[in-house]
């Protein structure tokens, strides 16, 4: 058992670079062709399972994606899946929809699949029995860390969800368990952006911040 006698200390520098980080984050979709070092990979995929999940299940199982004919799959998919999504827009929706850039698939040097593992045993399904979905939050709460880590370290990274998941699933040849969370794009960004894109094109403008807390 170990315990603590004090908390960590984060100062105001630590603070104000904290924040800054979350505001900059962005969803990243253009790279530089360079590849990303493995131990790098390695390293930010294992900070990331130092998030927490539900029962402490640690349901979270990620995927580097190398396999030419499986990211030509995936590619293919996404092509199918945007296709059809275009096609729920008319007039000038779909004009800008047609115009936005939706994945960073080709340039990227990693793909990373991340799944959650619904046949998890560990945690004896504390947590989960009313809400079962909180296995997939957990896995959730592990890419936004894998996220901010790989941000940290001036990386980009961009989540593709224009996928058929089961086909994607089927493609990646895993476990019948396991069920895609998130096909993130990772890898050196080619421009950096303090706007979310989606925002800069006109599709979508923030919210306001102040309206995001309710008092009951
Ligand atoms: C669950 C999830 C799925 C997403 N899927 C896509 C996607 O398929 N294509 C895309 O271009 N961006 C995708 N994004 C990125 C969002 O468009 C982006 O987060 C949002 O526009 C805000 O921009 P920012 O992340 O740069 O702040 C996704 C983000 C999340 C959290």
């Amino acid at each position: 058992m170990t315990r603590r006698d004090r908390s960590p200390e984060f100062d105001a520098g630590f603070k104000k670079k904290f924040r800054e980080l979350v505001e900059w984050r962005r969803d990243v979709r253009r790279f530089r062709v360079e590849p990303v070092d493995r131990a790098l990979l390695h390293d930010l995929v294992a900070l990331a399972t130092r998030a927490p999940s539900v029962g402490f299940s640690q349901p979270w199982r990620f995927v580097s994606v190398e396999s030419h004919a499986r990211r030509t799959a995936i590619a293919e998919n996404f092509a199918k899946a945007n296709r059809m999504a275009l096609d729920g827009y008319v007039g000038d929706r779909r004009a800008r929809y047609a115009r936005l850039k939706l994945e960073g698939l080709t340039r990227s040097p990693v793909h990373l699949a991340v799944f959650a593992d619904d046949g998890v045993t560990a945690g004896a399904g504390l947590g989960r029995q009313t809400m079962p979905e909180t296995i997939r939050y957990s896995v959730v709460a592990a890419v936004h860390t894998f996220w901010l880590a790989a941000r940290c370290e001036g990386l980009g990274v961009g989540w593709v969800s224009i996928l058929d998941p089961i086909a994607a699933t089927s493609a990646l040849d895993v476990p019948a368990t396991w069920s895609l969370v998130a096909y993130l794009c990772v890898g050196w960004p080619q421009e950096e952006h303090d706007d979310p894109e989606l925002e800069r094109l006109g599709w979508q403008a923030r919210e306001p911040s102040g309206s995001a807390l309710l008092v009951r």
